[in-house]
């Protein structure tokens, strides 16, 4: 599948087939691909929550408006990120660079994150987004559906999976089959009003 047919097909489904079920080597397949994302000075922050449990499903279920797609579909992926990977060993994401890179850009990550609480959390939901994205092309490529969710509880949510500290939540990713057609596409607004030449 190339990748204006997966974005042209990806809705955001609503009901899943609770009988289907996506293989752990699959999930891993999927995982790998999708952390081939961009993030900024390669810190790759974003940490993500396999929720496979069916009686945390249903907790969880209970704080997400009861949404039938939290115990119904196949994935469950809890979006989340580290708001301190800047500073866990930074060296790792630049190991095997050419020296004069690593020099420059290990400062500069420290430069760039330390004391700068709303830095962190802005890379942080950069680097859910793109992830989130790829992890739905990639489910679109094997047949599969999904659907981004931030109808939850996000506290609560937080408490179910042990959230450390210093994490955030960015949002929900449900994976499976859909069980309906989507509803046509409605209410695209015009592209003129997203896209501007220039500036404002
Ligand atoms: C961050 C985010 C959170 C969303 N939360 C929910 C949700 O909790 N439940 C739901 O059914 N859809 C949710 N959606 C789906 C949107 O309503 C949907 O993407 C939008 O209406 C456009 O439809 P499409 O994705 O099918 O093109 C969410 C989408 C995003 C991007």
């Amino acid at each position: 599948m190339n990748v204006s047919v997966a974005l042209q097909e990806r809705r955001a489904e609503k009901m899943f087939d609770p009988a289907f079920s996506i293989s752990d080597s699959q999930v891993t397949e999927l995982l790998e691909k999708a952390v081939l994302s961009p993030t900024a000075f390669n810190i790759q922050n974003w940490r993500i929550v396999n929720v496979k449990e069916p009686a945390l499903r249903q907790k969880i279920r209970e704080v997400a408006w009861n949404q039938d797609k939290i115990t119904d579909a196949s994935l469950l992926f809890v979006i989340c990120a580290d708001l301190n990977a800047w500073a866990k060993e930074p060296a790792r994401y630049w190991a095997g660079a050419p020296q004069m890179y690593q020099d420059m850009l290990i400062p500069a990550i420290d430069a760039y994150y330390r004391d700068k609480p709303q830095v962190q959390r802005d890379e942080a939901m950069r680097s859910c987004g793109l992830i989130a994205m790829s992890i739905m092309l990639l489910a679109q490529e094997q047949g599969w559906h999904s659907c981004p969710m931030d109808g939850f509880d996000f506290e609560a949510v937080g408490k179910l999976i042990n959230l450390p500290e210093d994490h955030v939540i960015s949002m929900i990713i449900t994976i499976g089959k859909r069980t309906q057609e989507s509803f046509p596409r409605i209410g695209k607004i015009p592209l003129d009003e997203v896209v501007t030449e220039n500036n404002f």
